[in-house]
């Protein structure tokens, strides 16, 4: 599966022009994290990763796309490595601040909880069901349900911001989205 993601996603990134600037959540409240070490999970392109280190963060950018990877190599800060979230563990107890946005990957969400430092920040946006929805990925599983987002997340951590809410895609597309914000008690 992960083979496939990476052919699919190294694909895309040669292809399409995908956007550069940070989304509004990470812009917003990334300045909560006390701490400098942050991990930008599924970072594609990296364009919050490079955000993240305007910041003065050091980042660990972790994606599958050895497209992406290389093109984040030798830029002093971002530590990028291809890794296959099918598989890989992330280290525990490491970050002061956890960015996920447009992936998802239910079996990570204890991980994510494990690898925050005490008081580290969690910032995760991405896409919801819903029938309305104008643009269906291959797999319902690629979705969040909706209030999953916060279910996962609101025993261990304590939220700061959750909403779920209709967004237009880049193409146009109209699109229920998820965000949540939330510290590690
Ligand atoms: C929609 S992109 C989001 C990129 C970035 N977070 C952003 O918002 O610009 C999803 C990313 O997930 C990565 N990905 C998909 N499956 C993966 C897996 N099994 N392990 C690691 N990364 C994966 C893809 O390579 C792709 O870069």
């Amino acid at each position: 599966m992960a083979l496939e993601d990476k052919h699919k996603w190294n694909k895309k990134y040669q292809n399409n022009p995908i956007p550069d600037t940070p989304i509004k959540l990470i812009t917003q409240y990334a300045k909560l994290a006390t701490g400098k070490q942050a991990l930008d999970i599924a970072c594609g392109m990296g364009r919050h990763s490079k955000y993240l280190i305007s910041l003065g963060f050091e980042v660990d950018a972790l994606d599958v796309s050895s497209l992406a990877i290389a093109s984040l190599q030798n830029i002093p800060q971002i530590h990028a490595k291809e890794v296959d979230f099918d598989t890989y563990q992330l280290e525990k107890k490491k970050y002061d601040l956890i960015v996920c946005t447009f992936f998802l990957k239910r079996e990570l969400f204890p991980q994510i909880i494990e690898a925050l430092k005490t008081g580290g920040i969690l910032i995760y946006e991405t896409f919801v069901y819903h029938p309305d929805n104008e643009q269906v990925p291959s797999e319902r599983s690629f979705l969040l349900e909706e209030g999953e987002l916060e279910n996962a997340f609101k025993k261990t951590l304590e939220v700061i911001e959750s909403r779920e809410y209709w967004h237009e895609t880049m193409k146009g597309f109209k699109m229920k989205k998820a965000s949540l914000v939330a510290r590690k008690l």
